[in-house]
C-alpha cells in the first residue's frame, strides 16, 4: 500500500533527524550524504506540493529562510553568565583551595571538566521539546533572536528526542571546524574578499547573518555544555545533565570528563592541554565546573560569575619577532599578497618564518612596517598570523611600505577588479605564476611528483624546460638536456622522469585539484571526482550538474564552468592526454555507455532515489541535470511529474518512463 504524502512526510523527518543524530551526536552514520540528500529533497518536494503538510521542526526548516531586516531582541529567562579566568597549575590549585574553604571541606572535590570551546555561545529555548527559538549571548541579559539561523545548525536538535515538559533553555556553544575555517578563507582570499582572523569570528558572524541561507553555507557545529532556565529531570549533577541531554539529541563533546580532587584534575586539564592541535576544532582551554547541585547551589554566585566554575585559559599561542621585511608573492592565480619575512620563531608548536598580510589594507590596518618588533600568532592552530606591531619597540625611520604598482616578478602591470581587495597579474605568461602553477601540481596533495621541487621547478624554467603544466610530460622527451644541467646527474634525472610517468595515474581527484582551478581545493576535487567519475565528463560538465553536487555552491560551480570554458583549458587538458596522462577514476561501474546524453529525472522514482539515477548516468559517461532545457536528450518521468514535463513537451524533448529507462540504458 502507498503511503500518504502526510505519512511519507512523517517518516522522512524521523528518519532525517534519526541520521542527524546519528551523524552529529553518535558519530555513527549508517547512510551517505547522498542519500541523506535524496530523503531530503523528497520531503521539500511533498512540503512544497503540499504546505499544510510543513511543520516548524521539519529537516527542511534546516536550509534557511528568507532574510530580515534586523533579529528581534530576546531576553533570557536565567542571564548567560561570564566564567572567572585561571591561568596555570597555581592558579587551579587556588580556584580548588577557594570552593573547599568555603564548603569547609577536607574532602577531595568532584570536578566536571569540558572543553572551553572557542566560539559564540548560544542560548536555545525548548517548549515541550520542541526548539522555539535561538538566540545569542548579547550582553547576558538580551541576546537576539536568530532562530531561522540556529535552524541551520545540523546538531541542533529541532525537537528533543523525549521532550522535557515546560520550558527550559540548553546552552552552547556554536563553533566552526578549522577544515571549514580554512576552506572558507581559500574561497574568500580567491575572490579578493577579507579572509576571517579566527574560526570565532566566522561563527560569531554567521550567527548573525540577516539571511539564514548564508548561515547554512557557513557550515556552523554546536555543541552542548549545560542548561539555563530549567532543567533535566532527575539530574542531580553536572555530568547527569550532560548525559541526558546527549541521550535526548544534543552534541556533547567525548572528551568530558568527572575528576576526583585537585590532582586527577590538574592531570586531564594536561592530558587536554595535549589534545588540543589535534581536535578539529578550536578551543582556548577547559572550564572546570563543581560537579554536585547541590554544592554549586552552596556555593552560588559572585557579582561576576559563578563561584563554582572557572575557565582554565591555556597559555596564549603568541610569540614576538623581528619584522624582516614584507615581501610580494605572486601566486598561481596571478593574485599578488604581501607576506610577511619574519625572524623564525617557534609558536604553537611549529617555527613560523613566514606569515600572510592578506592584502595591501590589511597590512596598513595592522600599521605593521618592516624592522618592527611584532606579535605572531597561529590562529586556529594552523595559520601563523601577524597581530600587530609592539609600537614601543618601533625603530626610528620606518615606513609602511608601499603597495607594488608593477609585478614583482615579470613587471607587468597590476589591476584590481572592480569590488575586489586582491590586486592582480594580468599576465598569464608571468614566470611566478606558472611557476607558482606547477608547484601546485607537483605537490604531496596534488600530483604528488616526488623529486620535482620549488628549486628544480625554478631552473627548468629559466632554461626552459618548463614552460607550463604538459611541459612536466615533456621533459622525457629532453633527458640529455636535463642531464647537463648543472647538479643534476644521470640517477637523480632517470628518478625524476621515472617519478614523472609514474604519476601519469594518480586519481581523478588529485589531477582536478592539481588543476588549480580557483576556489577548488581538495575536498571540492574530491567531490568532483566522486561526482562526475570521469574528467571527460567533469570537463564538459553544465553549470547546472555542477551546482548539483552536494557540497559546491553557485559560486564555486561557476568558477569551474568559467575554467573549463576557456579555450586553453580545453587544450591543455587535451594535451595532457595526449602525453599520456590517464588518471584513475574512483571505483564503481563505468562505462561511456551514456556519453553525449543528458538526462533529466523527475517525477516519484520507484526502483532508485534521484540520486542514485543520477549518479548511475554520470558513472556511464552521461550527463544528469536538474531542469529541462533544449540540451535535454531524455526526460525521465515517474508519477506525478509536472512543470517539468510540460516543459519537455514544449520543447519535444523525449520522454519515457523509469521502466523504459531500466530496460533501455540500465546493465547490472
Ligand atoms: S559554562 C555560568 N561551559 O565561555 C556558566 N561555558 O566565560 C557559563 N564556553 O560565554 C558558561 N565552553 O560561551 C561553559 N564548556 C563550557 C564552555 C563555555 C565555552 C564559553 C561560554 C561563555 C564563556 C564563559
Amino acid at each position: 500500500m502507498n503511503a500518504s504524502p502526510a505519512e511519507r512526510a512523517a517518516w522522512l523527518r524521523a528518519e532525517l533527524e534519526r541520521h542527524n543524530h546519528l551523524y552529529y551526536v553518535l558519530n555513527a552514520p549508517e547512510i551517505s550524504d547522498t542519500e541523506w540528500d535524496a530523503m531530503f529533497r523528497e520531503l521539500v518536494e511533498i512540503e512544497a506540493n503540499h504546505p499544510e503538510l510543513a511543520t516548524p521542526d521539519s529537516p527542511t526548516r534546516r536550509v534557511g529562510a528568507p532574510p530580515v531586516s534586523e533579529f528581534p531582541k530576546h531576553r533570557h529567562l536565567v542571564p548567560m553568565l561570564s566564567l572567572d579566568n585561571a591561568f596555570g597549575e597555581e592558579e587551579l590549585r587556588a580556584f580548588d583551595e577557594r570552593v573547599r574553604r568555603f564548603l569547609e571541606s577536607d574532602d577531595p572535590i568532584e570536578y566536571m571538566v569540558e572543553l572551553k570551546f572557542d566560539g559564540a555561545s548560544i542560548s536555545l529555548t525548548y517548549q515541550d521539546g520542541l526548539l522555539i527559538s535561538g538566540a545569542t549571548r548579547g550582553d547576558g541579559e538580551t541576546g537576539e533572536q536568530v532562530t531561522d539561523n540556529v535552524r541551520t545548525l545540523r546538531g541542533v536538535p529541532l525537537r528533543m528526542r523525549e521532550p522535557i515538559p515546560g520550558t527550559v533553555e540548553v546552552r552552547g556553544e556554536v563553533v566552526m571546524f578549522k577544515d571549514v575555517f580554512a576552506r572558507l578563507n581559500e574561497m574568500r582570499s580567491a575572490r579578493g574578499e577579507q579572509p576571517f582572523v579566527n574560526p570565532r569570528n566566522a561563527a560569531a558572524g554567521g550567527l548573525r547573518q540577516l539571511d539564514s541561507r548564508l548561515t547554512a553555507e557557513r557550515r556552523l557545529s554546536f555543541f552542548t555544555y549545560g542548561m539555563g532556565y530549567g532543567s533535566v529531570p532527575g539530574a542531580a549533577s553536572q555530568s547527569d545533565t550532560l548525559a541526558r541531554l546527549r541521550e535526548l539529541g544534543f552534541p556533547v563533546r567525548p572528551e568530558v570528563r568527572v575528576c576526583l580532587g585537585i590532582e586527577a584534575l590538574v592531570a586531564h586539564v594536561e592530558h587536554v592541554q595535549a589534545l588540543r592541535p589535534s581536535l578539529p576544532f578550536a578551543i582556548d582551554g577547559v572550564v572546570v565546573k563543581v560537579n554536585a547541585f547541590d554544592l554549586q547551589r552552596q556555593l552560588g554566585f559572585t557579582a561576576r560569575g559563578p563561584r563554582w566554575a572557572v575557565a582554565f585559559k591555556f597559555p596564549a599561542e603568541q610569540a614576538m619577532t623581528r619584522l624582516n621585511g614584507v615581501l610580494w608573492q605572486v601566486g598561481r592565480t596571478g593574485v599578488v599578497t604581501p607576506v610577511a619575512d619574519l625572524e623564525p620563531v617557534f609558536v604553537g608548536g611549529a617555527m613560523v618564518s613566514r606569515a600572510t598580510l592578506h592584502n595591501h589594507q590589511e597590512l596598513v590596518r595592522k600599521d605593521v612596517r618592516p624592522g618592527d618588533t611584532v606579535i605572531v600568532q597561529r590562529a586556529g592552530d594552523v595559520i601563523p598570523e601577524v597581530i600587530g606591531p609592539v609600537l614601543d619597540k618601533r625603530p626610528e625611520g620606518a615606513e609602511t611600505p608601499p603597495e607594488p604598482t608593477e609585478c614583482p616578478e615579470c613587471g607587468g602591470p597590476l589591476s584590481r577588479k572592480e569590488g575586489e581587495v586582491a590586486l592582480r597579474c594580468g599576465n598569464k605568461a608571468c614566470p611566478a605564476q606558472i611557476s607558482a602553477k606547477i608547484r601546485h601540481f607537483a605537490s604531496r596533495n596534488a600530483m604528488d611528483i616526488e623529486g620535482l621541487g620549488e628549486k628544480l621547478i625554478e631552473r627548468l624554467l629559466e632554461v626552459g624546460l618548463l614552460t607550463d603544466l604538459p611541459s612536466v610530460f615533456r621533459l622525457a622527451t629532453h633527458k640529455d638536456e636535463l642531464v647537463s644541467l648543472d647538479r643534476i646527474g644521470e640517477t637523480s634525472a632517470s628518478n625524476l622522469l621515472a617519478a614523472i610517468e609514474a604519476t601519469k595515474t594518480r586519481s581523478l581527484d588529485r589531477l582536478i585539484f592539481g588543476l588549480g582551478i580557483r576556489m577548488v581545493g581538495e575536498r571540492t576535487a574530491q567531490d568532483l571526482a566522486n561526482a562526475f567519475r570521469s574528467l571527460d565528463a567533469l570537463r564538459h560538465a553544465h553549470l547546472e550538474d555542477l551546482t548539483k553536487v552536494p557540497e559546491i555552491g553557485p559560486k564555486v560551480a561557476s568558477e569551474i564552468e568559467l575554467f573549463f570554458e576557456q579555450p586553453e583549458n580545453q587544450a591543455l587538458l587535451d594535451e595532457l592526454l595526449a602525453l599520456g596522462v590517464a588518471p584513475v577514476e574512483p571505483e564503481g561501474p563505468s562505462s561511456a555507455r551514456l556519453e553525449g546524453l543528458t538526462f533529466v529525472f523527475t517525477g516519484k522514482l520507484e526502483r532508485m532515489s534521484r540520486e542514485e539515477a543520477e549518479a548511475y548516468v554520470r558513472s556511464h559517461g552521461g550527463s544528469a541535470a536538474g531542469s529541462v532545457s533544449k540540451n535535454t536528450s531524455i526526460l525521465v518521468a515517474g508519477p506525478a511529474a509536472g512543470s517539468k514535463l510540460e516543459k519537455a513537451q514544449k520543447l519535444a524533448v523525449e520522454v519515457i518512463s523509469e521502466a523504459d529507462f531500466f530496460e533501455r540504458y540500465f546493465v547490472e
